[in-house]
């Protein structure tokens, strides 16, 4: 049995296990890791955060199969009273509300080109991405739909 009074020959305790080169090295603190953040206090007066409700998926509806549109074009879709060119550009899709905003003609039938389409009326230009009317009217701007192909089919979100 040890004796807690007497001292022993090193200063250390198991560490050193009588290691002259460890008894005579100083204390090297344990590489401490940063305690996890605990909860924030709220300010006095802050209101409580609210869950947010998830953002419903759009309905999507199928307009048809996308072997039927022209590569480089658009074609007319009629969901409920709402007139929608789908068009197909280098690859991507794209939805606009079949509307020229400056004297409403249709839309589809103008040529599509760098995802732009040109109304036939005037030769006003639209952005097959947002909308913008990107010659003739600086900040006029139709509707625009999300659409996608799954499958071979393609689909608008109204
Ligand atoms: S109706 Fe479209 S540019 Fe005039």
């Amino acid at each position: 049995m040890t004796d807690p009074n007497t001292p022993t020959s090193s200063p250390c305790s198991n560490e050193c296990a009588g290691d002259p080169a460890k008894a005579n090295a100083p204390a090297v603190a344990a590489a401490a890791t940063p305690a996890a953040p605990g909860p924030i206090n709220p300010l006095p007066g802050t209101p409580t955060p609210v869950a947010q409700p998830a953002v419903p998926e759009p309905a999507w509806t199928n307009v048809g199969n996308a072997a039927d549109w022209p590569v480089n074009g658009g074609r007319l879709v009629k969901l409920g009273a709402r007139r929608i060119g789908v068009y197909r550009n280098n690859g991507k899709w794209y939805a606009l509300k079949d509307y020229c905003p400056h004297a409403g003609v249709s839309l589809v039938a103008g040529p599509v080109h760098e995802a732009q389409v040109m109304c036939v009326g005037h030769g006003w230009t639209f952005s097959l991405e947002d909308g913008r009317c990107t010659r003739g009217a600086p900040g006029m701007r139709t509707t625009t739909y999300p659409v996608r192909e799954v499958a071979g089919v393609v689909e608008v979100a109204v």
